[in-house]
């Protein structure tokens, strides 16, 4: 496989891309990789502090800390810092809605904006360490959310405005948040996504929300609870217009984000706020080779580890002008994000795979007509971007001059992990290319040996590491420090490394999909399945799918007396999308009799995916019940 891997023609930036790059050499590296504590304390220099810190990282396996004894505020640092010099009249966010209604928002209204919603906060009740929950479509306001609790020290957790009422019941008692900010809605595929109304079932007799913001954006009719629910504007217009920023330690919470893992409940992702934000910054400079006058536009929505990182802080921290667009990618027309580019100029575009495949099969022509030279550089997140998807990307977006940034990280890593520096490396189609500066990753075997084929290993902290699995330490050590004696981190994901040291990421190794670049634990549809009265057990496998990357297939075993029926696999996908959203609706619903396990009684999911996409039979010695595959094999094919 490596031997294959090297053989891929290497791509160099185009010469006027290099040319004006901003690194240019390879002395970061060097640097970075003799002085690693030494690197990050200067790229933490790069922030505001009240206070510094007495020492750069402490480690104590598998806990770090970073810059100890220093006193900071994210908020600060993404507006404040900003006001009074030239970036204060410059545009924040572009913003633009499916239906083309836009707006401009610079950086002294976001900073106005925020300081009257932190009074707001303060004013219901919120103090330093509260956790407030922000559920809430695509637009500034749900930045200036996020921007208002680090400036009183809240810790905020985004809830995506795709998750059903009781994922986002789960979420908010998770994190035991005290106020809820949401919206009345926001028009999607051209339909209204009613926020509000999903949330209040959510909340519904939950003691820990006090109280409850409400954004009018598309002014349909909501339930407001008198002395709970409010207004976002009267409250604004009412608020003070100054808040003073609170001075947080560096290790205190940011923000905690929910992701899915093994088992059916998500895991509260912890990050600290310096590290975090030392990490954003940098990496955002970096990566995106970040220019005074780029527009820059990231497609992810807040609700998402790339919308916190690489829409609200890292941007925001380096003064960068964004488009932000709440809408589907083909309303009114599959022209639309071209349109977009074009309209605003974007220079600097980062998407993920999945949107760059629905591109290419709708084909070159559907923008042939819009102009895309502003662009410089380009870039993909989320999921492995096939060299298919590469070249077309390469040459039909980018002209063949824009390189691309294929960025490899999590939710837990914070920032970017690996990837290349656009000006200085050359590109392999289909690989992430190298860890960045200050970033020790290898790929490792399962005894911790350096070898070609095997996992990623991070192998030694970084600042935006996550802290921990928010009220759940056991967890956080199991999944990621156990696989290697708690010496290096285990992120879960598989990937070979060729001979130029340049890294090939597989996919997950543990039982999580990846369906549109967003991971679902199978565990977490399994759960919901079970719950139908219908479903006795199910088992859930991810199968390839030519867009999203990966698709859901259940295997569903019925109750005793319970026949397969379109009807019935119509609402089984249905319990799906009402316990955990619509991302998460199955492709494919098999009914079968049993599952294969194994004889310790594991859901041995490889043989179920072969089955699912017709492949033939892997290794079958370790089943249980070797004759039952053939029994399920049939069935499958009579499912509906
Ligand atoms: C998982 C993390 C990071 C923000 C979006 C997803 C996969 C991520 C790449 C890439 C191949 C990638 C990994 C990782 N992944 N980026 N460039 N190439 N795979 O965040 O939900 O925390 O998922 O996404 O498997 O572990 P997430």
């Amino acid at each position: 496989m490596s031997a294959f891997l090297s053989q891929v023609e290497a791509v160099a930036p185009s010469e006027g891309f290099r040319e004006s790059a901003n690194v240019r050499n390879h002395q970061l590296y060097e640097y970075a990789g003799k002085n690693r504590i030494a690197f990050w304390e200067g790229c933490a220099q790069t922030l505001h502090w009240y206070k510094k810190w007495h020492t750069v990282m402490d480690w104590n396996p598998p806990f770090s800390s970073w810059f100890d004894g220093g006193r900071l505020n994210a908020c600060y640092n993404c507006l404040d810092r900003h006001i009074g010099t030239k970036i204060e009249n410059k545009v924040a966010f572009f913003w633009e809605s499916e239906e083309g209604a836009s707006r401009e928002i610079t950086y002294k209204d976001l900073y106005q904006e925020v300081n009257r919603l932190a009074n707001v906060l303060k004013s219901f009740g919120v103090k330093k360490g509260d956790c407030v929950a922000i559920y809430m479509p695509l637009v500034p306001e749900a930045v200036a959310s996020m921007l208002a609790c680090a400036r009183i020290g809240a810790v905020h957790t985004v809830v995506f405005g795709g998750f059903s009422s009781e994922a986002l019941r789960s979420r908010i008692l998770d994190a035991n948040a005290k106020v809820l900010i949401t919206a009345d809605g926001s028009v999607r595929k051209g339909k209204l996504l009613a926020l509000k109304d999903t949330a209040d079932p959510a909340i519904e007799g939950l003691t820990c929300i006090e109280k409850v913001l409400v954004i009018q954006k598309e002014k349909n009719s909501v339930s407001m609870k008198e002395g709970r629910d409010f207004f976002y504007h009267n409250e604004l217009e009412k608020a003070e217009e100054y808040c003073p920023c609170e001075e947080m330690e560096s290790e205190d919470t940011l923000f905690i984000l929910y992701t899915s893992g093994t088992t059916g409940k998500p895991k509260g992702i912890v990050h600290s706020t310096a590290g975090y934000l030392v990490g954003a910054a940098i990496t955002t400079k970096l990566v995106f080779d970040v220019k005074p006058n780029d527009v820059y536009w990231c497609s992810a929505d807040v609700g998402w580890i790339t919308g916190h990182t690489y829409v609200a802080y890292g941007p925001l921290a380096n003064g960068m002008t964004q488009v932000m667009y709440d809408g589907s990618v083909d309303k009114p027309k599959k022209d639309r994000v071209f349109e977009i580019i074009e309209k605003y100029k974007v220079n600097i575009f980062y998407t993920a795979p999945t949107a760059i495949r629905l591109f290419m099969k709708w084909g070159e022509d559907t923008f042939k007509h819009r102009d895309l030279s502003s662009l410089r550089l380009l870039g993909s997140v989320g999921e492995p971007l096939n060299p298919e998807a590469w070249h077309w990307y390469y040459k039909h977006v980018g002209s063949e001059k824009c390189p691309i940034v294929d960025t490899w990280w999590q939710t837990e890593t914070g920032s970017i992990m690996i990837t290349s520096l656009p000006g200085l490396m050359d590109m392999k189609p289909g690989s992430v290319v190298k860890p960045l500066p200050g970033i020790e990753a290898k790929v490792l075997d399962d005894y911790g040996n350096e070898s070609k084929s095997g996992y990623i290993a991070i192998m030694s902290p970084w600042p935006s590491m996550l802290r921990g699995v928010h009220g759940d330490t056991r967890r956080f050590v199991q999944t990621y420090w156990n696989k290697w004696g708690g010496r290096y981190y285990f992120p879960g994901d598989s990937a070979t490394m060729d001979e130029d040291g340049y890294f090939w990421v597989a996919g997950r190794v543990d039982d999580t999909l990846n369906v549109s670049a967003h991971r679902i634990g199978t565990m977490e549809v399994e759960s919901a399945l079970i719950e139908h009265e219908a479903v006795a057990e199910s088992a859930v496998v991810g199968i390839p799918d030519e867009i999203t990357g990966q698709a859901i297939a259940a295997f569903v075993i019925l109750k005793e007396g319970r026949e397969p029926s379109q009807e019935l696999a119509d609402s089984l996908k249905a319990i799906v999308v009402k316990k955990i959203g619509g991302i998460a609706r199955p492709k494919k619903i098999f009914f079968t009799q049993d599952v294969p396990k194994t004889r310790s009684g594991k859901i041995m999911r490889r043989l179920l995916q072969d089955l699912a996409v017709g492949r033939k039979l892997g290794d079958t010695t370790t089943l249980e019940n070797e004759n039952l595959m053939k029994s399920i094999e049939s069935k499958i094919e009579n499912s509906p």
